[in-house]
C-alpha cells in the first residue's frame, strides 16, 4: 500500500509528537525532515555540497535538536539549491511500499501534493515557545525570540515556504494534550483510509 501523511506546521506544534504516533499506530516509516536542514545547518562549509553528499552520520549529529541548530537549519532552508537537493530522498521515502509519514514544513504543499493525509499542526506561539523551553531550558524570553525569528523566515522565504495545503486539515494543539492531539490526526486518518478502503 502506498499511503502518504504529510505533517506540516510551525516549531514545537506537535508535529514530531505526532508522527511517531502515527507511524508507529499504522505501522508506517516515519521521516522528521526538519533533521535533514539541522543536520545541513550543523555541519559548516558549503550547505549545498553539504546537502548534496548528506549522510547517516551526519544525521545522527548529537546537537541536532538544540536551539541553534534549528536557527542553523532556517538559515540553510531558504537557499533553493539546498532544498533541491533534499528532494528526491524525501519523495521516494513519501511514496514506498507500506505507508510513510513526513513531517516538515512543505511536504503538503511540494514534497507530496499527492499526500493522502496532509495535517497543518498549529499552536499559539507563546505555548510553542513553552514546550520548547521545557525541553532546551535557558532564558524563556530568548526561546520565545527564537521561535518567532524562525516561523517568519520559514513563512517568508520565497522557495517552499511554510504554508498549510488547500486541502490540509488543520489542527490547533494550544489547548489540547500530546494524547489529545495524537488521538485528534489518528480519527483523520483512520477516516480516509475508511473511505479509500
Ligand atoms: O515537531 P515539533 O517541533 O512540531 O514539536 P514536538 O517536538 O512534537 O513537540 C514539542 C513538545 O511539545 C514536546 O515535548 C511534546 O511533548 C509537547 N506537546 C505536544 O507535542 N503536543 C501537545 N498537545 C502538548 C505538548
Ligand atoms: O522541530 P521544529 O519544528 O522546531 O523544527 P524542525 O522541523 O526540525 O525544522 C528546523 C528548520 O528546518 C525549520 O525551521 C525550517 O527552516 C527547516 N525545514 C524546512 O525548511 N523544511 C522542512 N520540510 C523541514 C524543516
Amino acid at each position: 500500500m502506498i499511503f502518504t501523511v504529510a505533517i506540516d506546521g510551525p516549531a514545537a506544534a506537535g508535529k514530531g509528537t505526532i508522527s511517531r504516533a502515527v507511524a508507529a499506530r499504522f505501522g508506517f516509516a516515519h521521516l522528521d525532515t526538519g533533521a535533514l536542514y539541522r543536520a545541513v545547518g550543523v555541519k559548516g562549509g558549503d550547505p549545498i555540497a553539504v546537502a548534496r553528499s548528506l549522510n547517516a552520520t551526519d544525521l545522527a549529529h548529537p546537537g541536532l535538536r538544540s536551539l541553534e541548530a534549528g536557527q542553523a537549519a532556517s538559515r540553510v532552508a531558504v537557499i533553493p539549491e539546498v532544498r533541491a537537493a533534499l528532494l528526491d530522498f524525501q519523495r521516494s521515502f513519501a511514496r514506498q511500499p507500506g505507508g510513510a509519514v513526513l513531517d516538515g514544513r512543505d511536504i503538503g504543499t511540494v514534497i507530496c501534493p499527492e499526500a493522502e493525509v496532509k495535517l497543518f499542526i498549529t499552536a499559539r506561539p507563546e505555548i510553542r515557545a513553552h514546550r520548547r523551553w521545557l525541553e532546551v531550558g535557558g532564558d524563556a524570553a530568548q526561546v520565545l525570540t527564537e521561535v518567532k525569528e524562525r516561523d517568519a523566515r520559514d513563512m517568508s522565504r520565497a522557495d517552499a515556504p511554510l504554508k498549510p495545503a488547500t486541502d490540509a486539515i488543520r489542527i490547533d494543539t494550544s489547548d489540547l494534550s500530546s494524547e489529545q492531539a495524537i488521538a485528534a490526526a489518528i480519527a483523520e486518518i483512520d477516516r480516509r483510509l475508511n473511505t479509500t478502503g
